[in-house]
């Protein structure tokens, strides 16, 4: 109902309550306020809306930790957040503010993680530009209408680790002079509109490391055309490939079997042919392997067998062919299984596994 029972609680370090109702305490910002030794504070979920645009004075100089992610304010982002000087993490995901353009992150100095997905730049090449002066390791700008052209600006981010550009207006490759780019070891490119362009000339910049730290990027619904290149083997970090729902043609290159660390590898939805390469059998570490939809042929008996940490294994709705039975077996920690809709022979049940929880072998 409210959260006045916090304020005696003056020496408190860490709060932490997301996911509590929090809809009828309005005035939560004001009894926080008074807890001036905070360092992490945690109200993600807390389905709070009014985020209260003017504080005279705010106590909470040692905030390092503000987490409001998944409250829906639909405001404009209020001055106070920008006055928090020892913040490091931000989380404003799923807040839908609207970030101002003129000087609003130039205190926030530390700032290492910052997360505002689903919010609404006012303009996105100012608001880029400021936050290319911090020392971000983690940025999320997912659903923000960012663009190609905006990306320019973030080239001074040389700590950069992780960047999420999901959802937004990008229809160029990566250029190569943003942050560190060799170093980075997460991107997002998902649901985007790359109008066809090809998957080699998008990947082209990482191509060009010396050693890429790349271990997961997506691509997926980003209209991505042309073949898997070859050179995919040189991300040899990788651990996550998503590229589902594009205009991928062609086969996938023997090179996958190069990408030892992969965990998850997901082409489904494109139009791949000819015959699954034998080297992905050399993916031991691989647990989700989706290439459902799509036109491959040929067998799975030389290679299922390598694929000993496999929990999921979607093919359906291709032209494989072969006896299946005796090798899937193998595959002891398998949860869910889909390979309806091929030329197999042999019937699968779960008599074949011992963790099945779904199959479907239609
Ligand atoms: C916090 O700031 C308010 C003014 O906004 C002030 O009245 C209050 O005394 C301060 N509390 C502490 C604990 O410093
Ligand atoms: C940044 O800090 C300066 C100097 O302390 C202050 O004048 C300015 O209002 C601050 N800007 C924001 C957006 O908080
Ligand atoms: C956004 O800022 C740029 C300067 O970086 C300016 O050229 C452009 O006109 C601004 N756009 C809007 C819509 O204000
Ligand atoms: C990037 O860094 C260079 C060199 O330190 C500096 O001159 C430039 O203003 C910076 N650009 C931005 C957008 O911060
Ligand atoms: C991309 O190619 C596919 C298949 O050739 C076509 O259906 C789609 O409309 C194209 N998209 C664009 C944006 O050109
Ligand atoms: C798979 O299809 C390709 C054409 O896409 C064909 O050349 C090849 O012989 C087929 N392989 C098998 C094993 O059926």
């Amino acid at each position: 109902m409210n959260t006045h029972w916090l304020s005696s609680l003056v020496m408190l370090h860490h709060l932490a309550m997301s996911g509590v109702d929090l809809s009828k305490a309005t005035d939560w910002l004001h009894v926080i306020n008074d807890l001036s030794s905070l360092v992490q504070l945690h109200l993600s979920y807390c389905k709070l809306s009014h985020i209260h645009p003017h504080v005279p004075s705010l106590n909470l100089t040692s905030l390092s930790l503000l987490d409001l992610s998944l409250n829906s304010f639909d405001s404009s982002m209020p001055p106070w957040i920008f006055s928090l000087t020892s913040l490091l993490s931000l989380d404003l995901n799923g807040c839908f503010l609207s970030v101002p353009s003129a000087h609003s992150f130039r205190n926030l100095t530390d700032l290492e993680f910052l997360d505002l997905d689903g919010s609404n730049f006012m303009n996105s090449s100012l608001v880029l530009k400021e936050l290319s002066s911090s020392n971000l390791i983690s940025l999320d700008i997912g659903s923000c209408g960012v663009s190609s052209l905006d990306l320019d600006s973030l080239h001074n981010l040389t700590n950069l680790l992780s960047l999420g550009l999901s959802s937004n207006e990008l229809t160029k490759r990566i250029p190569k002079s943003l942050g560190n780019l060799c170093n980075l070891k997460e991107i997002d490119l998902s649901f985007n509109n790359f109008g066809n362009i090809s998957l080699t000339y998008l990947l082209e910049s990482f191509f060009e490391c010396k050693s890429s730290a790349l271990e997961s990027l997506s691509f997926s619904f980003s209209g991505v055309s042309g073949h898997l290149p070859d050179q995919l083997g040189q991300l040899s970090n990788l651990v996550h490939l998503l590229l589902s729902d594009n205009y991928i043609t062609g086969t996938i290159p023997h090179s996958i079997g190069q990408l030892s660390f992969l965990r998850t590898l997901d082409l489904s939805v494109n139009q791949m042919c000819g015959s699954i390469p034998f080297s992905i059998g050399r993916l031991s570490l691989l647990e989700v392997l989706d290439l459902g939809l799509n036109q491959l042929n040929g067998s799975l008996s030389e290679w299922i067998g390598g694929l000993s940490s496999l929990k999921k294994l979607y093919l359906s709705h291709n032209r494989l062919d072969g006896n299946l039975p005796d090798r899937l077996g193998q595959l002891t920690k398998l949860v869910s299984l889909d390979i309806s809709f091929n030329l197999f022979t042999g019937v699968v049940t779960e008599a074949h596994f011992t963790n099945l929880v779904s199959l479907n072998s239609l």
